[in-house]
């Protein structure tokens, strides 16, 4: 019989009992157990002691091979030696200082050298911040006040973003090719929706006409070339093109979110689609493990900064321990270090994707193949998600569920919201044991 999401809530709850008595215990003092709402996995969260290379180890003492790696950040895994090292070294010289320090510059110049579009870097404490940063540059460039934005892409959680990331299924959202804006929280204020206009991915003509019917207040459109925490959408390189055209003759500022696809190449998932974007907002992985956010981009949209027409100030950015860390986890993703993680992606797509297919299982490993994956149950073998809203329509989330509770008890920790995020800790095995767990567990959800 396939497995029932009842029954696989009890057993994770088992198995990780104590993770359970934590999170009642936490709820007591942090409002829902968590500072960070996206921990929560299933039931309740999975309270971690360590993390080892690929892995982590939970407070009941379970080593889980760890796919979600804080959301893409931790790309060389946990306690890497050469991040380490660096962090015991530069930590006697003192943590905090309103100075600047080389480190910084040392971060700034290795993006700047990697990244084609990118001249200049201002670095803040999150990628949250940092499209702040980015959209406050691009009204100040263009004298407009709008954003644009696509529905179901996630840009961090201010109150001009978090609009339509996670929109909800129903009229509310308004029609596909037109959407409405709608906050994803309480607490915004409606001019903010307002003032964010919405946009389908990969639909070119509804996006122009949207495009150019505001292009008089548009200062700026946010854009992922493979969306994240909203779902794994991946653009297509000719819809990119026409969006790149229709920004620079409308004097609209592209700012593209790698927050996430920095992962995909060397220099950037933007080196891949041959895009040159006014401004790249970059995090997770360039901080090395310690918070960060930046914004990049040619030296003539850092004038309004240099001029103080716009002022960007933070106690804590470019935080000296972040931009030492991020430095070395650069300097260990080298060339080699991507294709290798895309490697691996790539084996595990091919892999578990034939064999669904042989077995007629509508179970898919999907995205552009970096090593940030989606994983999805559809409804039926044929389903292509092309946009957000077929994840509305297409996907099953509670075999989701059920899958990332299951593989918990296998000893993987993937990403709940089916998605999966690699380290260059993990060996050959770690995969192969991933791939043939994924098969046990998929075989069962589907069994009569
Ligand atoms: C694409 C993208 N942009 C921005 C953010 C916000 O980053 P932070 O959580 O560092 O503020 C995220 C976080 O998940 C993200 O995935």
């Amino acid at each position: 019989m396939s497995i029932q999401l009842d029954d696989s809530i009890e057993r994770f709850s088992a198995r990780f009992s104590k993770s359970k008595k934590e999170t009642e215990n936490a709820k007591r003092s942090i409002p829902g157990g968590f500072s960070r709402k996206t921990f929560n996995y299933g039931p309740h969260g999975i309270f971690v002691e360590r993390g080892e290379g690929a892995y982590i180890y939970t407070i009941e003492g379970e080593k889980l091979l760890d796919l979600n790696n804080n959301f893409t950040v931790n790309i060389l895994g946990h306690n890497h030696p050469e991040i380490t090292k660096a962090l015991q070294e530069a930590l006697p010289n003192g943590i905090s200082f309103g100075n600047p320090s080389n480190h910084e510059v040392k971060l700034a110049e290795t993006l700047c050298s990697r990244i084609a579009s990118v001249e200049k870097v201002k670095f803040s404490c999150s990628a949250s911040e940092s499209c702040i940063t980015a959209a406050r540059i691009a009204r100040a460039h263009t004298g407009k006040a709008k954003i644009a934005k696509f529905e179901g892409g996630y840009h961090g959680f201010i109150d001009d973003l978090a609009i339509s990331a996670h929109p909800p299924h129903d009229k509310l959202s308004g029609q596909s090719d037109a959407p409405q804006s709608v906050a994803d929280s309480g607490g915004i204020p409606q001019y903010k929706v307002d003032n964010t206009i919405i946009l389908k991915q990969n639909d070119l003509d509804a996006c122009e006409k949207i495009i150019r019917a505001h292009a008089n207040e548009i200062a700026c459109i946010f854009m992922e070339l493979q969306s994240g925490a909203g779902g794994i959408v991946v653009l297509d390189p000719d819809f990119v093109a026409g969006i790149r055209a229709l920004t620079k003759e409308l004097n609209i500022l592209l700012i593209l979110d790698e927050t996430i696809t920095l992962r995909a190449h060397y220099r950037g998932m933007q080196h891949v689609y041959d895009l040159l974007p006014d401004l790249t907002i970059m995090g997770k992985m360039i901080g090395g493990g310690l918070p960060i956010g930046a914004v990049g981009g040619q030296a003539k949209f850092f004038e309004v900064l240099e001029s103080d027409t716009v002022q960007i100030s933070g106690t804590h950015h470019g935080h000296l321990l972040a931009t030492v860390a991020g430095a070395k986890c650069l300097e260990v993703m080298n060339e080699a270090a991507f294709d290798r993680l895309n490697s691996l992606s790539n084996r595990i797509k091919e892999d578990l994707n034939s064999w669904a297919k042989l077995h007629s299982y509508p179970f898919m490993i999907y995205g552009a193949g970096f090593s940030f994956l989606g994983y999805a149950f559809t409804h039926d073998l044929e389903s292509e998600i092309t946009t957000h809203r077929d994840f509305w329509n297409l996907v099953d989330n509670d075999k989701i569920l059920i899958y990332s509770l299951e593989m918990a008890q296998k000893g993987y920790f993937p990403v709940h919201r089916g998605q999966l995020s690699l380290s260059l800790a993990m060996t050959d095995e770690d995969i192969d044991g991933f791939i043939e767990a994924t098969k046990e567990v998929v075989s069962a959800i589907f069994s009569e």
